[in-house]
C-alpha cells in the first residue's frame, strides 16, 4: 500500500497509509475502536475506494478493480453462511460458481473441511453447528479458491474466551499450511501479539508502528504503541551524558539512571519507559548491583492476587511506577509504606 487515504467528507479515517505486507505473512492491524482499521480491509478488498494512494497485490496495482477480480477474500466478524446450504455446499459455493469440475470441487472442499476439523459435520446445516464451528466453515469457504491474500475482520470476536484462545492456535496453523498470506484485524493486542508475524499499530486512521510482537512491545517506538500493547510507566529526564551505547539521564528526583538511547536522536529531555513485570523490588538496605539501575521509593499499594503481586512505589520526583511480580518461594513481599530500591537492568528499558 502507498500513501493509502480514506476520507469520508473532511473526516480521515485512513491516513496516508505506506505498508508492504511480504507474500506468506500473517500481519495483523491492531488499534483501538475507530482508528480505521475496518476501513483499510475494505479497501484492500475493494469494498471501498480510496480517496488517495495505491495498493498493489504482487507488483500489479489493483486500487480500483473490483472485488471479484482481485486474488483477495474476506472473512467478516459475522461469517454469513448460507442458512438453507450444508457445510459442504457451503464450502464449495465459491467453486461452483466459477464452474469448477465436480471431482476437483469435491477434492478441494474435503481437504479444506479436513483442514478446519470439520470432517465428520460437512452434511450439517450451519444452525447445527456452535459458533466456533460456523466460523471454521466461513474460514474454509474463504480458502478454498486459493486467494492470495485472506483478509479478516475480528473474526473471532463473537466466540467465547476459551474458543477464541484455541480459533488463534489453529488459524495460525491453518495459515502456515496453506502458505496464503493473512491481513488480521483485531483490536486485542494479546491476540495480534499471539498470532502475527508483524503487527501494524494503528491509531487514529495513521499508522503508529510496524514490526514483530516482540520489536512493539519491548521495543514501542510512541507513547500510544507502548500504552496499547500494555502497561508500560513513562519516565523523564534530562539527558546529561551519552556513553557508548547508553545514555544517562537525570530524573527529576536527582538520581541518574541509564537508558537506551533514542532512535529520534539527541535532545535535552527524554521520556523513556519500563514494562512492570521488568522491575525489580528490593530493600533499600540491599547491596547495589553496578550494572542496574537503582532509585528509591515508597511502596504507596500492594496487591495480592495468587500467581502475582502488584505494587505501586511513589519515587522521589512524585513519579508513581507500577511493578509486577510473579510470586515464587523465592519473590520477596512489600507493604504499603516501606522504603524499597526500584531496580532495572537499562536494557530491558525502552526510549521514545
Ligand atoms: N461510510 C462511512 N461514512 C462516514 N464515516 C465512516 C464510514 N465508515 C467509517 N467511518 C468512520 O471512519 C472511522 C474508522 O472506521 P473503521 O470502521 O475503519 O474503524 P475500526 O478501526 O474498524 O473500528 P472498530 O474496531 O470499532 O471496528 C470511524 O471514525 C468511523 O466512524
Ligand atoms: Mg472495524
Amino acid at each position: 500500500m502507498a500513501g493509502l487515504t480514506k476520507r469520508f467528507d473532511q473526516f480521515v479515517a485512513v491516513d496516508d497509509l505506506n505498508l508492504d505486507i511480504a507474500r506468506g505473512e500473517f500481519i495483523s492491524l491492531l488499534g483501538p475502536s475507530g482508528c480505521g482499521k475496518t476501513t483499510t480491509l475494505r479497501m484492500i478488498g475493494g469494498f471501498e475506494d480510496p480517496s488517495e494512494g495505491a495498493i498493489y497485490l504482487e507488483g500489479k496495482d489493483i486500487t480500483y478493480d473490483p472485488p471479484y477480480r482481485r486474488d483477495v477474500n474476506t472473512v467478516f466478524q459475522s461469517y454469513a453462511l448460507f442458512p438453507h446450504l450444508s457445510v459442504k455446499e457451503n464450502i464449495a459455493f465459491g467453486l461452483k460458481r466459477k464452474g469448477v469440475e465436480k471431482k476437483e470441487m469435491e477434492a478441494r472442499v474435503g481437504r479444506l473441511a479436513e483442514m478446519v476439523g470439520l470432517s465428520g459435520l460437512v452434511n450439517r446445516k450451519p444452525r447445527e453447528l456452535s459458533g466456533g464451528q460456523q466460523q471454521r466453515v466461513a474460514l474454509a469457504r474463504a480458502l478454498v479458491n486459493q486467494p492470495k491474500v485472506l483478509l479478516l475482520d475480528e473474526p473471532l470476536s463473537a466466540l467465547d474466551v476459551k474458543l477464541r484462545k484455541q480459533m488463534q492456535l489453529e488459524l495460525k496453523k491453518i495459515q502456515r499450511e496453506v502458505g496464503v498470506t493473512f491481513v488480521f484485524v483485531t483490536h486485542d493486542q494479546e491476540e495480534a501479539m499471539t498470532m502475527s508475524d508483524r503487527v501494524a499499530v494503528m491509531s487514529q486512521g495513521r499508522l503508529e508502528q510496524v514490526g514483530s510482537p516482540e520489536v512493539v512491545y519491548d521495543s514501542p517506538a510512541t507513547e500510544f504503541v507502548a500504552g496499547f500493547l500494555g502497561a508500560a510507566n513513562l519516565l523523564r529526564g534530562k539527558v546529561i551524558e551519552s556513553v557508548g551505547d547508553r545514555w544517562i539521564v537525570e530524573l527529576a528526583g536527582g538520581e541518574k539512571v541509564a537508558t537506551k538511547p533514542s532512535a529520534k536522536g539527541l535532545a535535552d529531555n527524554l521520556t523513556f519507559g519500563i514494562r512492570p513485570e521488568k522491575i525489580q523490588l528490593v530493600p533499600e538496605s540491599a547491596v547495589r548491583d553496578g550494572g542496574s539501575n537503582w532509585v528509591a521509593g515508597t511502596v504507596i499499594n500492594a496487591v495480592f492476587f495468587g500467581v502475582a503481586s502488584q505494587f505501586v512505589i511513589n519515587l522521589a520526583d512524585g513519579t508513581e511506577v507500577s511493578v509486577y511480580q510473579q510470586n515464587s518461594s523465592r519473590s520477596q513481599s512489600f507493604s504499603q509504606g516501606e522504603r524499597v530500591g526500584v531496580v532495572w537492568d537499562p536494557e530491558a528499558s525502552f526510549s521514545l
